[in-house]
């Protein structure tokens, strides 16, 4: 892979050109959400401005427009995430209603009382809780995989916790409060030998590193637009045809529908089987301009990029007295959770915020995650394309400056 510049990217992105109280901005939170580069903005701008009309229903040229630009983000995503076939795309608002929709619609065709669904220990609470709102609703028992010291899941563990009667595995990629680089092709291979499906969670890979769903034979793969330089409201389901067809609509409403009459009502064909209700379209078309932008800069070069920003990142913070870094999995993306002994997150967080940093504080939506470690709470900072290391000098000053203002 020939050396990519990642210098001129942060150009193409206006946000990072503001100041936070006075001070150039440091985004380090793009594990939450990403900036966006002008490109996204001119395209949702122009959908919205110069040719908006809605999808699928009309004759005129609006709508035609429409619909073709609409189709061809979900060619864009098929691609992207090489999968077979675009109508095993499904455009949702977003990962959260991506996993919740298979929870329902893959729980009601295939989940019967006494039957079993994995997790692990270290999900975000979107694949934590619909899971366990299946659970209670069909009878069903959830199984939790745990973790390591470092974060990594034990697949020893995992591989006990199989039997005939689990029905589907669902994991993250990368782990948003520590950074963990799951084994996901071995994770499904396993699962796949005791007869289970598997969901992998990309929100925090499909921005970072290259997907390929046949490669890694998913199930389901989901993730948000925006977290990958896309708008808000909109996101990814990918699954498999044969899956797809075989369960039930989660929504009704309009063009999901093939006939509807008061006595019978058939549903329309995949994906819009799936897609109840006018559409996100601007945002999708426009999430469609974010997967050209890393498609052209190369996923490949983008998780290297990050991947010296992280071990850079490591290196200066594993040297500052008192700091631990939770989550020292081997293999990791660009994430870094941290705690220092004698302060609290908040108070870091909002000293660093003063200095123009912007990091993330809590339990990131991972509470068993942080109770694994006995702790409620990190600070973390996540880096994306955009991130430099002069960035990460300047936050490890601001760093140490908030560390003596707390610890005098
Ligand atoms: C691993 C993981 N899963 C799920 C989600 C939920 O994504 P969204 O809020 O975009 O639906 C996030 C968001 O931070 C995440 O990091």
């Amino acid at each position: 892979m020939k050396a990519v510049d990642f210098a001129p990217f942060r150009a193409d992105f206006p946000m990072l050109k503001s100041t936070m109280h006075g001070k150039p901005l440091i985004y380090f939170d793009s594990a939450a959400t990403s900036q966006k580069p002008q490109c996204v903005i001119d395209k949702l701008t122009s959908c919205y401005r110069d040719h908006y009309g809605t999808v699928h229903r009309a004759v005129y040229e609006l709508s035609v427009r429409s619909t073709h630009d609409y189709q061809e983000a979900r060619q864009k995503i098929q691609a992207f995430i090489h999968a077979e076939q675009s109508h095993e795309v499904i455009f949702t608002r977003g990962t959260t209603e991506s996993i919740n929709m298979v929870a329902y619609s893959f729980g009601k065709a295939f989940v019967k009382p006494g039957d079993e669904v994995v997790i692990s220990e270290i999900e975000h609470h979107s694949n934590i809780v619909p899971w366990q709102i299946l659970c209670e609703d069909r009878g069903a028992i959830l199984r939790i995989i745990p973790a390591n010291e470092r974060g990594e899941l034990d697949l020893e563990a995992y591989r006990k916790l199989l039997n005939d009667k689990t029905k589907i595995v669902a994991v993250n990629h990368v782990s948003n409060a520590l950074g963990t680089l799951n084994p996901i092709k071995e994770i499904i291979a396993i699962a796949h030998q005791a007869g289970a499906r598997v969901l992998v969670d990309a929100a925090q890979s499909a921005p970072h590193m290259p997907l390929n769903v046949q490669d890694l034979d998913a199930d389901f793969l989901v993730f948000s637009g925006h977290k990958i330089y896309g708008p808000t409201g909109i996101g990814i389901l990918y699954g498999k045809e044969a899956l797809l067809e075989a369960m039930p609509p989660y929504q009704g409403g309009g063009d999901m529908i093939d006939t509807v009459t008061f006595s019978k009502t058939t549903y329309n064909a995949l994906p819009l089987k799936f897609e109840a209700g006018t559409p996100m379209f601007a945002e999708a078309i426009a999430l469609g301009t974010a997967i050209d932008y890393v498609s052209s800069i190369g996923m490949e070069a983008i998780q290297a990029w990050e991947h010296d920003l992280l071990t850079y990142a490591t290196e200066k913070m594993n040297e500052i007295p008192g700091l631990h870094i939770i989550g020292t999995a081997k293999e990791k993306g660009a994430i870094i959770s941290f705690v220092v002994e004698g302060t609290h997150q908040l108070d870091l967080g909002t000293l660093l915020d003063l200095q123009g940093v912007a990091v993330r504080t809590g339990h990131h939506c991972a509470q068993p995650a942080m109770h694994h470690f006995a702790i409620t709470g990190t600070a973390r900072a996540s880096f994306a394309l955009y991130n430099t290391k002069e960035e990460i000098d300047r936050f490890i000053l601001a760093l140490k400056h908030c560390i003596e203002m707390l610890c005098r």
